[in-house]
């Protein structure tokens, strides 16, 4: 699926993403860079990707969601390049995936985040009403 806005698009095709950009730049990022890059290729493999690109097909920024495409989905791995920051593609992105048709109606959309909560609460993320039901196993 393809979405276009300014110059840009957005796209779930796989055979359009960088994966030596996108795995190069997750393998810097807080959350990523203690986990090796073959683990970040194999994510990205197994993963309804979105990768954004400029208008001469540059890839710019990139998120992925991990789901079952029934009754669960965890959004992930969201980043806009630093020199495009602050120009609502960040929001576009996560808006395009977390309203993507094939994860409509799921009743567990997650994600985990040190610092954006700001950017995820306008589409409606939510600290866990009752953490105390939630467990991980890291
Ligand atoms: C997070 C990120 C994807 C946002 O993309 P962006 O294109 O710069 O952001 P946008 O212009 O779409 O605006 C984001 C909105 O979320 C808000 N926000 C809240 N926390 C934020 C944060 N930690 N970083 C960026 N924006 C944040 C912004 O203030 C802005 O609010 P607004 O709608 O009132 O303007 C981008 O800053 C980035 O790649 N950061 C580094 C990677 C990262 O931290 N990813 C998120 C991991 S959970």
């Amino acid at each position: 699926m393809d979405w276009q806005r300014d110059g840009f698009t957005v796209s779930t095709d796989p055979d359009r993403l960088d994966l030596t950009f996108t795995v190069g730049y997750l393998a810097q990022t807080y959350w990523g860079r203690d986990t090796a890059e073959e683990k970040i290729r194999l994510s990205i493999k197994n993963a309804l990707n979105f990768g954004l690109y400029q208008d001469d097909g540059q890839q710019v920024g990139f998120t992925r969601v991990v789901t079952d495409y029934a009754r669960f989905a965890w959004l992930s791995d969201v980043f806009v390049i630093d020199d495009l920051r602050g120009r609502a593609l960040g929001k576009w992105l996560v808006d395009c995936a977390v309203n993507h048709p094939d994860l409509a109606g799921m009743s567990r959309f997650l994600l985990a985040t040190a610092d954006a909560h700001g950017l995820y609460r306008q589409f409606g993320f939510e600290a866990l009403p009752k953490p105390e039901n939630f467990m991980l196993k890291a």
